[in-house]
């Protein structure tokens, strides 16, 4: 409530925030975690709590009147639709020159995401986080992660035999006919739960187009790992619906962060002030940026580094789908949760994941999600006229990502003779170029913090999510995010309390 005082607050649910969430509590420290997303564990009219991929509806969107589907186009017919505004699962936030898409709610990007948990090749990782040790990650923080997590992996004799994984069986021929590294993805949907789908002995979730706005079943976000566990110790609470607006220091120690209550029309129903001795920063990598941007130019936290709203990249991502021959259907049932990877990134900068697209119809398209090795590195700043943090990325800095990953597919449309579709992201656009799934930086290790997430100029602030990492990962995210942040909580319990 207004005016109380918490050993620790954490800023935002996500990956970053529940594992310092978890670990506080089992260290014994009270935690108050503010979320400005729904709790969504509440069913709405339909009887469900995630809407469906295909029929968007006032879940599925961050404070938007109309959709904002990653595909924008589907054989010439535009997709998205009008939906009332309201405190929905998926931000698409909008900086000008990149679509920044990120989950919001009680779970963070863990409601939203694919689940694809991948740990970066061990060769890759100084590239990754160039001041950690890589042995104690490969070692303990890693598999803690992963175990944690609740990372699983597809069973290969049932992947060759449903029909809902002949996209992804498709995506490995093609790859394996022009010689790339094929490999299997683990992620943390629950294959076994999906085989009974397939069996018809559950409720469909993966099988019947759930993902990009919640998985009512089968997915382990945070809400069934670390959040459950962290509530079970009893010292940890979570406002939702609230949104933290300012920190700055308080006249007898600690700090003063000041929180707004939202309606879910987004409106402000009341204001609140508590203190902490503690401020962990894991609003996400955009999140924690704007915020520590808006604090330091503000004046509420001036002495934060001139690193914090640095290196910010898009972990080089770029989207494409590929026009198959009649022989090669990708199928009308596609399992929603991706499962296979083609990684080039040694010989072309690309690792790309082979992505449904579950229409429910037969569109002998194969679609892809690649992730590159991109140089461009993009900066927060405070435009003190307008009010609000901005980004400086170009659009035409995914030429290079694009590159990358025609490294891959360029060959595989010259053997196969195929060509790149052109109807998903806009009339005659072949890449999917203008938006990002996985912000990363802005706080970066090392140089906004010590190396341990230790914010710079103010003891006792904390950042412990993707903005640490500065702007990629070779592999999709989640997995580093977390471990990394396994690593400092446990730093930081052993020191700093
Ligand atoms: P995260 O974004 O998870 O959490 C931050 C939380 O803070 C959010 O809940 C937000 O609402 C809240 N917040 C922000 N500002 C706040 C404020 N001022 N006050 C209160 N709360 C605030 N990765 C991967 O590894 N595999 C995958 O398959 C995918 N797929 C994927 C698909 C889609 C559609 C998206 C959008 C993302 C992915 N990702 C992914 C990326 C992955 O989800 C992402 O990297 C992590 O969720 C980031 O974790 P963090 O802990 O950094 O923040």
């Amino acid at each position: 409530g207004n005016g109380a005082h918490v050993p620790v607050l954490i800023i935002g649910t996500g990956y970053g925030g529940s594992v310092a969430a978890l670990r506080l509590a089992q260290a014994g420290v009270p935690v108050h975690m503010v979320e400005m997303g729904m709790a969504w564990d509440t069913p709405g009219p339909d009887g469900k709590i995630f809407a469906n991929t295909r029929t968007p509806d006032y879940r599925s969107y961050w404070l938007r009147t109309r959709t904002k589907q990653p595909i924008v186009n589907f054989l010439g017919f535009p997709l998205d639709k009008d939906v009332p505004r309201y405190t929905g699962i998926l931000d698409a936030e909008d900086f000008g020159e990149i679509l920044v898409y990120q989950g919001r709610g009680v779970g963070g990007g863990s409601l939203v995401n694919g689940g694809m948990a991948v740990t970066p090749k061990r060769a890759r990782f100084s590239s990754v986080l160039p001041s950690v040790n890589a042995a104690e990650m490969y070692d303990v923080y890693y598999p803690r992660a992963n175990a944690e997590l609740g990372v699983n992996e597809i069973d290969v004799s049932w992947f060759d035999s449903t029909p809902a994984y002949q996209y992804s069986r498709v995506g490995r021929k093609h790859a394996q006919r022009s010689n790339f590294d094929f490999l299997y993805v683990p992620n943390v949907y629950d294959f076994d739960y999906m085989e009974q789908e397939a069996a018809g002995t559950v409720p469909k979730s993966a099988l019947a187009a759930e993902i990009l706005y919640g998985n009512n079943h089968g997915k382990k976000s945070l809400q069934q790992t670390y959040l459950a566990r962290a509530k079970a110790t009893g010292l940890v609470t979570i406002s939702a619906l609230h949104r933290v607006t300012s920190v700055s220091p308080a006249s007898g120690g600690g700090y003063t962060v000041v929180i707004e209550q939202l309606d879910t029309t987004g409106g402000v129903t009341a204001t609140k002030t508590v203190t902490a001795d503690r401020v962990f920063f894991a609003a996400g990598s955009v999140g924690t940026s704007k915020l520590l941007v808006r604090m330091r130019a503000t004046g509420k936290l001036p002495n934060l580094s001139g690193e914090v709203g640095k290196g910010w990249g898009d972990n080089g991502n770029v989207m494409c789908g590929r026009a198959n021959h009649l022989w090669d259907p990708t199928g009308a049932l596609q399992s929603s949760i991706p499962t296979a990877g083609i990684d080039n990134w040694d010989d072309g900068g690309a690792f790309a994941e082979v992505a449904p697209i579950p229409t429910g119809i037969e569109t002998w398209a194969s679609f892809y999600l690649s992730i590159t090795d991109t140089p461009h590195r993009a900066e927060f700043t405070w435009n003190a006229a307008a009010g609000r943090v901005e980004l400086n990325w170009q659009a035409s800095w995914k030429q290079v990502s694009i590159d990358r990953a025609k490294s891959i597919f360029d060959k595989i449309n010259r053997k196969e003779g195929t060509i790149y579709r052109t109807d998903l992201f806009g009339i005659y656009k072949i890449w999917g170029d203008h938006l990002t799934y996985h912000p990363l930086g802005g706080a970066v290790l090392g140089k906004a913090t010590d190396n341990y997430g230790r914010l710079h100029g103010y003891p006792g602030l904390y950042a412990i999510d993707g903005s640490l990492i500065p702007g990629n990962t070779t592999v999709n995210p989640f997995v580093t995010i977390t471990a990394l942040a396994e690593r400092n909580i446990e730093k930081i319990i052993a020191t700093d309390l």
